[in-house]
């Protein structure tokens, strides 16, 4: 798909979504962030995509929103963005395919936001992540103080918000903000690798699983009970059950197809 501010790959079932705006260290403006629609409208499309990996380059990820496009915002303009920053990045949180983001480089302000939206975060060993917002006299519009807040312990979170303080990977690792860390020459391989595992698994069950637990981050553990209980049900409906626990009763491997 030729898009102007992101390369777009599908291959054996797994998107590649490569933020691709380097002169400005792909940092978002909404032209990039309508061409992330459109990438991610194709993923949800696309019955062939079971996994998608977002990625950058290697020394940005996304160094945040478009300083320079933002120093000469009014309301008006902020409300605008940000409408369109939280229905993409909806978007990107709600598709009912898993999804990983590969950090390599810097992850700062929509960069870091974007991520979180991820269900999974692989940084390589040059990665920095943060929400310097504060710094610049805002705070986070896309979604950080709260998807970070829900994410991390308060402390750190509140470190990271209130005084934009940036986290390297190993510190990222630690306080949770990112799953595994690896060596830069490592992150495409790691990422292919989880997403090509991802890929073969029963997709409507990883879909169940990806909704109950977002649903029920919202809902009380009594109704996220309940949302979990009606999906469990919901997949003996379908041939991957059947498949799944056939070949564990003939000691064979199954082969998932989605449906
Ligand atoms: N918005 C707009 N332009 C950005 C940008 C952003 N968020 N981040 C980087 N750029 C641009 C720079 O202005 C520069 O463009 P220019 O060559 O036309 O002047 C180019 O990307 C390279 O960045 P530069 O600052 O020269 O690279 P660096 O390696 O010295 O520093 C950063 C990299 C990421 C530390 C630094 O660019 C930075 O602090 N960016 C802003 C991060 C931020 O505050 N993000 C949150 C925004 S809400």
């Amino acid at each position: 798909m030729d898009l102007k501010y992101i390369k777009q790959t599908i291959a054996d079932g797994v998107c590649r979504i490569q933020f691709n705006r380097p002169e400005k260290m792909n940092a978002v403006n909404s032209d990039v962030l309508r061409d992330l629609e459109t990438a991610i409208i194709l993923c949800e499309d696309d019955q062939q995509v079971r996994s998608v990996v977002l990625t950058g380059n290697e020394k940005a990820f996304v160094a945040g929103a478009d300083i320079g496009h933002m120093a000469k915002a009014n309301i008006g303009d902020a409300y605008r963005l940000t409408d369109l920053t939280m229905r993409v990045q909806e978007r990107l949180a709600d598709l009912p395919k898993p999804t990983i983001a590969a950090i390599s480089g810097y992850a700062l302000g929509a960069g870091c936001e974007i991520a979180l939206c991820c269900d999974f975060r692989i940084a390589a060993d040059n990665a920095v992540l943060g929400l310097p917002e504060i710094t610049l006299g805002i705070i986070p519009g896309g979604g950080g103080t709260q998807r970070l807040a829900r994410l991390i312990n308060p402390g750190a979170a509140a470190r990271m918000i209130l005084l934009g303080d940036t986290v390297k990977s190993a510190e990222a690792l630690a306080i949770g903000l990112v799953d595994k860390v690896v060596a830069l020459s490592q992150l495409e391989n790691e990422a292919n690798s989880l997403s090509a595992k991802l890929a073969r698994m029963p997709a409507l069950a990883v879909r169940a699983a990806k909704t109950a637990m977002r649903r029920g981050l919202s809902m009380s553990l009594k109704e996220g009970l309940q949302i979990e209980q009606g999906l469990f049900c919901m997949l003996f409906g379908t041939r991957d059950q059947k498949e799944g626990m056939a070949a564990f009763i003939e000691k064979r491997k199954p082969v998932y197809i989605g449906e």
